[in-house]
């Protein structure tokens, strides 16, 4: 594999609004992301992926951008966007943009333009099709629920396509003049510094242009957008002409957000020849999912989420590196989603970090990820504010379930688990504002933040540092981050056991994922204990038989 800047480091992704508050309005913004650049660079963090901060209405968080070229105030200005570039780059701090490019908001001057004449030049920057009679052109669903079609206000039987919400028009890339309009927007930022870009939601932008409906997967008659997805043809002639015409040039490094495409062609996506330089894995975080909604889940089993890791690394280690992740601001968050409830204790999240971490890939830690943030508390659907949450729980509700329930259940999976203010300090919110918090802080931000974790040597947070010293220690960054993965004792239930082999170093991951102790006897000997989730040392028998404790978790260097 041909060697990359960013192979070694660790990423880290920030939901700004959730950040840190540096003026007490409530809301997160860049200069309190620059006041925290040295505990990141602490941390061991070398890449930052901060979610939108341009200009937006909010109707998404963000995710709907009505000027690319501005900074929403609430986060500050472009001197502050300066600033933080200028200061980042003074820790060896990557800053990656997120660039939202499947949809706008509708507030964008191209949408409000396309509003005023949806004939003439910018009607064709979004997709804009005549209704059967007055009903959408074709029965497709949203991702946040309802039609992909709108009716365009003002007119007889127009519509316009939006896979998001409807404040979220599609923008019609097979329009070679918005696509022109994009690259120039991409090399506008990379010209100013930022490293790259993680990209969202990007399988989106081909459409299968017949615009016809497909059999109904729900009782509402319709069939969700992703379905159609599989009959659009070309969109790596997009992404390929992207690369070339934006990132190239600036050596940019991007990261797709790509659910719903062909494995057989993941060369084409990531690795040398893709379009992309890296994806983000979510094999386990697909695990349980259904068509029909979130009421409709199955329970997730960490074999289930060992084996799914194992499925993804031998596709992908030959090709290129994907993204480790184990949550994200669009997941619940990840020791409450796949430890066992028995298991949500620190031991088990220190294991769950390291299978993320010491697994073949890109790490990226979610803000709060690293002092081990759980899930919150939902007392009511009042106190959801996201988008798709509100409709899984309408669905719920209309397949029978209690408000109760429902609220249970959307509890589970909420996009707002991930997204409640960082945990900083035991004062007042956290510590994260001085007003009143956009969205309230976890109950436990009382035991779970940083000030308390940051001196102590066996908290969750120095755990994640020393995983990540790890990973490129001089001694085993050969291993840990070119090294092949080979999985061990893989038929074995309530273990994730896998080897990492360099060149020169082999290194052993045992995590023992269940509250039962056990025996594993190795083929070689122990050559050093690297890391160990317990304080008491390891004692091995000399006939390499080593005794593991609930949700026990060891690095070992071995033959
Ligand atoms: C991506 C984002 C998500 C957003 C969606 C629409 O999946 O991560 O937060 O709602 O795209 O932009
Ligand atoms: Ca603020």
């Amino acid at each position: 594999m041909k060697k990359r800047w960013w192979h070694n480091k660790t990423a880290y992704q920030i939901y700004p609004k959730s950040f840190y508050d540096s003026n007490g309005d409530g809301i997160g913004d860049l200069r309190g992301i620059i006041q925290k650049l040295d505990y990141l660079k602490d941390l061991g963090i070398g890449i930052v992926w901060i979610s939108p901060i341009y200009q937006s209405p909010f109707i998404d968080q963000g995710y709907d951008i009505s000027d690319y070229y501005a900074i929403d105030p609430a986060f500050g200005t472009m001197e502050d966007m300066d600033e933080l570039l200028r200061e980042a780059k003074k820790r060896d701090i990557a800053i990656v943009m997120d660039l939202v490019v499947n949809h706008c908001s509708d507030q964008h001057e191209w949408f409000q333009k396309a509003l005023k004449d949806p004939f003439g030049p910018y009607g064709e920057y979004f997709y804009i099709r005549e209704g059967k009679d007055g009903n959408p052109p074709c029965n497709w669903r949203s991702y946040f629920g309802g039609s992909v079609w709108e009716p365009l206000p003002g007119y007889d039987n127009l519509f316009y396509l939006h896979m998001f919400a409807k404040e979220q028009p599609d923008l019609n890339w097979e329009n070679p003049a918005l696509r022109q309009e994009i690259y120039k927007m991409i090399r506008w930022w990379l010209e100013k510094g930022v490293a790259g870009f993680r990209i969202d939601a990007i399988i989106n932008i081909k459409k299968d242009l017949r615009f016809e409906d497909f059999p109904a997967d729900r009782e509402d008659g319709m069939c969700a957008a992703t379905t159609m997805l599989a009959s659009a043809h070309g969109i790596l002639d997009f992404l390929m002409e992207m690369k070339k015409e934006a990132f190239a040039p600036y050596n940019a490094f991007t990261i797709g957000e790509l659910f719903d495409f062909d494995q057989q062609e993941l060369k084409r996506y990531i690795g040398e020849d893709g379009c992309f330089e890296s994806i983000f894995d979510f094999a386990p975080h697909l695990l349980g999912g259904s068509d029909h909604g979130w009421y409709n889940r199955r329970p997730v089993t960490m074999d289930q989420f060992r084996d799914a890791v194992f499925a993804s690394k031998a596709i992908s280690q030959e090709i290129g590196m994907m993204a480790n992740i184990i949550e994200n601001h669009d997941e619940p968050r990840g020791v409450s989603r796949y430890l066992p409830a028995e298991g949500q204790t620190e031991q088990g999240k220190k294991l769950l970090a390291a299978i993320s971490l010491m697994s073949f890939g890109l790490p990226f830690i979610y803000q709060g990820q690293e002092i081990g943030m759980t899930n919150k508390t939902f007392r009511s659907i009042e106190e959801v504010d996201d988008i798709s949450t509100l409709d899984e729980y309408q669905v719920a509700l209309e397949h029978g379930y209690t408000g109760e329930g429902a609220l249970a259940l959307v509890a589970e999976m909420s996009r707002d688990n991930a997204r409640t203010p960082m945990q900083w300090s035991e004062e007042a919110h956290g510590g994260f504002t001085t007003g009143t918090p956009w969205l309230p802080v976890n109950e436990n931000c009382q035991t779970i933040h940083v000030k308390e974790q940051e001196p102590q040597e066996n908290s969750v947070l120095s755990f994640y540092k020393k995983l990540i010293a790890l990973r490129t220690a001089p001694e085993y960054e050969e291993a840990i981050v070119y090294g092949s993965q080979e999985p061990f004792l893989e038929e074995e239930t309530d273990l994730t056991a896998f080897y990492r082999k360099g060149q020169e170093k082999t290194l052993l991951i045992l995590a023992n994922t269940c509250s039962k102790s056990r025996t594993i006897t190795l083929p070689a000997p122990i050559k050093k204990v690297l890391l160990n989730n317990y304080a008491a040392p390891l004692k091995a028998t000399p006939n390499h038989q080593i005794p593991l404790q609930s949700y026990q978790l060891i690095i070992l260097e071995t033959t």
